[in-house]
Formats: structure tokens, sequence, C-alpha cells
């Protein structure tokens, strides 16, 4: 099949934007800069990065040129793949795992992207000119608190981009990445350049982000850093799957994968750059979780000239980030659903916000009515959420999709969709047959032996 029955993407540059536009979000100028702080930084920023070249990107490439090859949801691609490749039926258990990691992650990030929105009107109303850091403190512990603020925003976030996501791949998806991804990159410049200029901290925190201290490298950090890497690209769910069936057939997959593993992996690290000399230079402490962000960026705002409306481009910028992943956090199960039980996008849409808004009620609540109750040993119903999600599904879906692609899946589909024999693509099914599924799995059994 040439096209898919659910749309295309109307060139490569729109596939690029789309596919960065998943990847590029809060995951990269939200987590990243946060998880690295917590877990040491460079000694975690560099396994990260490692992760990102050797297992990352060819499940990528893996995941898009099933895709291509499927021409349908992830489900329906599956079922296709196993059929034309003579394997077994259990391999479309990919699909139906990344239906519920898809439920799982959507349910937790559009609690954080609510904080996102919330954060835009306060910075648009100058709520944070020449903040103090405490008050900034304060003021995210005072809004985090509050069950409903949080419900509130997180159900207008929902409501948006299960808007974008009904009017369908070409007048939804494609037209909300084009304008909105560049521009994120412009603003990201222009904060490290401040960052660097005014903070006087900015060696600190490179210095925190790239040095390796051997100390901190532990099996569990390992497994935070392949978690990290997984979700910043969004991987092992069938977001890239789901978007790679959209994909023009004459594009080359491998150049334009690493293109967008590239551009992602950019962000994350401007992203901790612009973020960490402004923690040392406010006397904040990089561990300080998830609240990371919304207390060092506001700030850094609050003391800058021209701060309120930097401030306020910045976090309509991140929502944009935000929106423009989930949707692709939703689109393998829309597209199963319009596939499945034939409904149009606007009802599958409807569908899938409302059983995630229930799940995320519990994400909502950990931090306020909920923040003593433990779904695991130690861990809230959100952290519970992160943990399964990027620690569990995204890598087992990653393994199952590397070895599938590698090992399984017809011979001769496959280098219909990988392009020419080259050194490059000879490589990276090298990595994909055996340092993906190798590596992962390494990490996952030294992450337990500790
Ligand atoms: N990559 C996105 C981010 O960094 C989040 C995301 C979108 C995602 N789609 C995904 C994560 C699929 C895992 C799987 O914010």
């Amino acid at each position: 099949m040439t096209t898919s029955a659910h749309g295309m993407w109307s060139s490569r540059l729109m596939f690029i934007l789309a596919a960065a536009g998943s990847a590029v979000g809060l995951g990269n100028i939200w987590r990243f800069p946060y998880v690295a702080g917590e877990n040491g930084g460079g000694t975690f920023v560099l396994v990260y990065l490692a992760c990102i070249f050797l297992i990352g990107i060819p499940i990528m490439v893996s995941e898009a040129l099933l895709g291509r090859a499927g021409r349908q949801s992830p489900i329906g691609s599956m079922q296709e793949l196993t059929r034309r490749s003579g394997t077994s039926g259990f391999w479309q258990i990919i699909g139906y795992l990344g239906v519920l990691a898809g439920f799982v992650i959507l349910s937790f990030y559009v609690v954080i992207a609510g904080w996102v929105l919330s954060y835009l009107l306060k910075m648009g109303l100058g709520e944070f000119v020449g903040v103090e850091p405490a008050t900034a403190k304060a003021t995210f512990e005072q809004f985090t608190g509050n069950a409903w603020a949080v419900v509130l925003w997180f159900t207008a976030f929902m409501v948006m981009t299960m808007w974008i996501a009904a009017r369908g791949v070409g007048k939804g998806l494609e037209l909300a990445v084009k304008y909105l991804m560049p521009a994120l990159f412009v603003l990201l410049l222009a904060l490290v350049g401040w960052s660097a200029l005014t903070s006087g901290h900015f060696a600190e925190g490179l210095a925190f982000l790239f040095s390796w201290k051997q100390h901190e490298f532990s099996g569990n950090a390992v497994l935070l850093a392949m978690g990290q890497a997984f979700f910043t690209l969004s991987l092992g769910m069938g977001a890239i799957m789901a978007y790679g069936a959209y994909l023009p057939t004459n594009t080359s997959i491998p150049s334009t994968v690493t293109t967008i593993a590239l551009l992602d992996t950019g962000v994350a690290l401007l992203a901790g750059i612009a973020i960490f000399p402004l923690v040392f230079a406010n006397g904040l402490e990089p561990s300080s979780g998830p609240g990371l962000m919304f207390v060092t960026l506001p700030i850094a705002f609050g003391q800058m000239t021209g701060g309120q409306l930097f401030g306020t481009a910045f976090f309509l910028l991140v929502s944009f980030a935000a929106i423009t992943s989930a949707i692709s956090l939703s689109e393998p199960v829309l597209a199963w659903l319009v596939e499945k039980l034939k409904v149009s996008r606007p009802v599958g849409a409807g569908i899938i916000g409302l059983v995630t808004w229930l799940l995320g009620l519990g994400s909502a609540f950990s931090f306020n009515i909920w923040s003593d109750f433990q779904l695991l040993p130690g861990k809230t119903f959100f952290d519970t959420m992160d943990f399964v999600a990027n620690n569990i599904l995204l890598p087992v879906g990653g393994v199952l999709i590397a070895f599938f692609t590698g090992w399984l899946l017809n011979r001769s589909l496959l280098w219909e969709q990988l392009g020419e024999r080259t050194a490059f693509t000879t490589i990276l099914l090298l990595l994909v047959k055996y340092v993906a599924p190798l590596g992962v799995g390494l990490v996952f059994i030294m992450s337990f032996v500790g």
C-alpha cells in the first residue's frame, strides 16, 4: 500500500516536524532537567546519550518502518505484518501494549501540561515580575496543592488536544506542528543565550550536565537514563509507528529518523543548558524534582528585563510542544478505534479523552488530596504511572519492536522500507538485531540486582 486510510503527511518535512513535535515535549523541557538533576547530572546525561544513539535511533527506525510497511494503526499494522511474515500472532502484543502505555502516559502527561497552561496565564498576568525564589516556590506548592485548579487546567488541555486530534492528520496535526516547532526552537536558543550571558553560573551548569562521576553510576540510574531516552524519543508504544504509517513511500527512513532524534536531543540538552545555570545562580537544588522548571524559570523570567513577555512566550511554546506530543500519544489508540469500531475521529477522540481524564484524576490528586496514598511502595499514583510507563512498558515494547524488526519481519518487506544496503543501514540493522534487545535486557537485569 502506498497510502493510509487515515491520511498522509504532505511532505518529508511535515513528517519531520510531526515526529519532532511528538518527540520534543515535556520530556525534554520539564522531565529531562529534573531527572538529570536528581541523578547527579553528568553521569546520567552521558548514559542517556549512549542510549539515544545505540538503542533509541535503531528502535525509532524500526517503528517508523513497521508503520510504513503496515499503513494502519499499530495494532492493525502488526496484524498484517505478522501475517505477511508468517510469524506467530503473539507479536501483535506490541500494538496492544502500546495502547495501554498510551493511556498511562497520556494520563499523567496532561496533568503536567495543565500546570504549564496555568503558568502561561500567571506569566501573562505578570505574577512573577520581580519574584523572590521563596515566593516562586510557594506559588508552585500552592497551585499544585489545589486539587480543583489542577483538574480544571488539565481538563482544558485535554479538550484542546482531543480537538486537534479529532480534526485529522492534515487539518489537525500537520497544521499544529508547522508553525509551533520552529518558533519553539528559536525561543529556546534565546533562553540559552540569556542564561549564558546573565546567570554568572554558566560554567557550573555545564559542568553539572557533562562531567562523569563514577560513584554515581548505578544500575538504577542507567535504567532511568534508558527510560528517559525512550520517553523523549516517543518510543516503545507505537506513536512513531502510527506516524510512520502516514509517511510517503519515497522518503528515506534512516536519515529522516536520525534528523528527528538529533533535533530532540538538541532540545533536551539546550533546556538543561538553559536551566541549570539559573538553578545555581538562584541557590536552588538541582534535585528538586518535578517542580524544577516551574520554580526556576519563573524566577529567571521574573528578574530579567522583558521577562513577562519572554516568559509568557516561553510557556506558550511549551504548551504547544506538549500538545503536539499529547496528540501523538493518542494517535495509535485513535487510529485503532477508527479501524476497529468504525467510529469517526471525533467520536474516537471523545472516548480517549474520557478514559484519560478519569485516569488523570489519580495523577492530579497525587500532589494534594492523595499525596499520602501509595500505589507502589514509596510511589504516589503519579510516580507509579511514570515509573510503570517509562521503566517497564516502553522498554518492553521497545525490545519487542526491535526483535520483531531485526529477526522476524519478512526480509523483502524490511529492505523495501530500509532502502539500499549501505554501511549506515547495515550498522543500523546490527544495532536493531543485537545491541537494542541485549542492551535493554541487560539494563533491566542490572537495575534489579542494583
Ligand atoms: N516524547 C514526548 C516528550 O518528550 C512524550 C511522548 C509523546 C511520548 N509520545 C510518546 C513518550 C510516546 C513515549 C511514547 O514529551
